[in-house]
C-alpha cells in the first residue's frame, strides 16, 4: 500500500505548513522505485534517462541525478530544467515530434548524448543547425514499431497512423543518406510504444523489430550504438509499480551480446506512486441524485481525471468521518468536467477535513495550470519520518500576472 509513505500525521503538519492544495511526495518511494529499475536490469547496465515530463520539479529530478540517472526531455524548457537539476549533459537525450532549430542548437551547444529526431524533414533541420555550428549532431531516429500497446488512445504512441516516429523503411533512408553527411552522425535507434502499458509482450515484439533492423542497418554499413526503448512501464492508480522482471526479460534479452548500450525513459513509474495530491473539504451539496464534496483542488492541479478518465483512488486524512456514502468529489473549476474522482464510496468528511488523492507524482502537477486565474499548488518533500521540506512554494495574484506585459 502507498499509504505507508505517506502517514496522516506528516500529512496534516504539511497542509498546516504549506496549505491546500499541495503535492507531496516521499523521497524513500521515489528512490525505491529507481532503485527496483537499477536491479532489475542490473545485468543490462542500460542508461536510464528519467522522463522529465512526468515531473520536472528540481527537488525530485535532483534525486534521480544523484542515482546517475539521465534524463529524457522534450523541449528546450525541460532540457534547461534537466541542467539545472545536475544531469550530466552526457546523459540527456531529446525527444520529441517538433524540436524548433533554437532548441536543437541549444542542445547541441550544450554536448546532449543525442536528439531523438523524428522525420526526414528534423533530421535535414538538424543537418543545417549543426552545419551552422561547425559540429556533427549526434542522432538517433524513433522509429514506429507498429505495435499496439493495449492502453488509453491518447498515450498510444507505437501504431502505424499516429503522429509519431517513422517507419522501418522510412528509417533506412534517412540513416543511410545521414550516414553520408559530415554534420550528421547517426547514433541510436528508439521507440516508444505508449504509456501505462501493463504488459511485457508490447516491447518484446517492437524490441524484436528494432534489433533486426539496426542489425540490418550494420549489414549496410551503418553502426548504431544505441537501442532506446523508451518508457511507459504502467503503474495501476493506487498501487505500487508491477513488477519489473518480465520488462527486463522482454527488452533487455533481445539486446544480450549485440554491444548495443540499452536505454530506457521510465517516468510514470518512477513519480506516480511516489506523490499525493492533498487536498481540503470547503463544502458538502447534494444536485439530484448525486452527493458532491467540493475541495480546493481543481482540474487545474490534476487533469488526469477529466482528460483521461484516469481513477484516483481518495482516502480521509484525520477524522473517520461520518456514515458512508458515494460522492464526486469535485473543485471550484467552472466545468462539468471539473471532478478529481467520481462515485467513490467515502464515509462523510467534515468542511475542513483532508482528502488524499494517490498517485498523483506523476503527469499531476507537470500538467497543472492556472485555468480560472487559480495560482498552482506547492510541493512538498518528505524526506525522513517526521520531516520535510517545501520543494516549490504556492503561487502568488502576483505570479498569476508576471509575464503580461
Ligand atoms: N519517452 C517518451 C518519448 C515519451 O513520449 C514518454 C511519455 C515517456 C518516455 C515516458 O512515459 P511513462 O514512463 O511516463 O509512461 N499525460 C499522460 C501520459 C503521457 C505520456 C507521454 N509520453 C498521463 O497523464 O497519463
Amino acid at each position: 500500500m502507498l499509504s505507508k509513505y505517506f502517514k496522516p500525521a506528516i500529512i496534516k503538519k504539511i497542509a498546516a505548513g504549506a496549505g491546500t492544495p499541495v503535492y507531496i511526495y516521499s523521497k524513500a518511494a521515489f528512490l525505491k522505485q529507481i532503485r527496483s529499475y537499477k536491479k532489475a536490469f542490473r545485468a543490462a547496465d542500460p542508461l536510464f534517462c528519467y522522463a522529465m515530463k512526468a515531473n520536472s520539479s528540481a527537488g525530485l529530478c535532483a534525486l534521480a541525478a544523484a542515482e546517475g540517472f539521465g534524463a529524457d526531455v522534450v523541449s528546450g524548457g525541460e532540457l534547461y530544467r534537466a541542467l539545472r537539476a545536475g544531469f550530466p549533459p552526457g546523459r540527456i537525450i531529446f525527444s520529441g515530434v517538433g524540436k524548433t532549430p533554437e532548441e536543437m542548437a541549444y542542445a547541441l551547444k550544450t554536448g546532449i548524448l543525442f536528439i531523438n529526431a523524428e522525420s526526414f524533414e528534423e533530421v535535414l533541420a538538424l543537418e543545417r543547425v549543426a552545419a551552422r555550428l561547425k559540429v556533427r549532431a549526434a542522432f538517433s531516429l524513433r522509429i514506429n514499431p507498429d505495435v499496439d500497446p493495449h492502453t488509453h488512445k491518447f498515450i498510444s504512441t507505437g501504431k502505424l497512423g499516429g503522429k509519431f516516429g517513422v517507419s522501418f523503411e522510412e528509417a533506412q533512408k534517412i540513416y543511410m543518406c545521414a550516414a553520408e553527411s559530415r554534420h550528421l552522425n547517426p547514433v541510436g535507434a528508439h521507440f516508444h510504444i505508449g504509456s501505462q502499458v501493463h504488459s511485457a509482450g508490447p516491447y518484446a515484439l517492437a524490441a524484436g523489430r528494432l534489433a533486426a533492423f539496426i542489425l540490418k542497418l550494420a549489414s549496410r554499413g551503418v553502426n548504431l550504438k544505441y537501442a532506446d526503448v523508451g518508457g511507459g512501464w504502467g503503474v495501476k492508480e493506487g498501487a505500487e509499480m508491477a513488477d519489473l522482471a518480465p520488462l527486463a526479460r522482454a527488452v533487455a534479452g533481445v539486446f544480450q551480446g549485440t554491444g548495443l548500450k540499452l536505454i530506457l525513459e521510465p517516468g510514470r513509474s518512477i513519480a506516480a506512486p511516489a506523490g499525493i495530491l492533498v487536498t481540503r473539504v470547503l463544502y458538502r451539496k447534494r444536485g439530484g441524485h448525486k452527493n458532491f464534496i467540493v475541495v480546493d483542488a481543481a482540474m487545474n492541479d490534476l487533469v488526469r481525471p477529466a482528460l483521461y478518465g484516469a481513477k484516483h483512488p481518495v482516502a480521509l486524512i484525520g477524522p473517520a468521518g461520518g456514515p458512508e456514502g458515494v460522492y464526486d468529489i469535485v473543485g471550484p473549476v467552472c466545468e462539468s468536467g471539473d471532478f478529481l474522482a467520481e462515485a467513490v464510496r467515502l464515509r462523510e468528511p467534515a468542511p475542513g477535513q483532508l482528502i488524499a488523492i494517490y498517485s498523483a507524482g506523476a503527469y499531476g502537477f507537470s500538467m497543472s495550470s492556472q485555468y480560472n486565474s487559480r495560482p498552482r499548488a506547492a510541493e512538498a518533500l518528505i524526506t525522513g519520518p517526521a520531516a520535510w521540506r517545501l520543494i516549490r512554494r504556492r503561487e502568488t495574484y502576483q505570479d498569476l500576472i508576471s509575464s503580461e506585459i
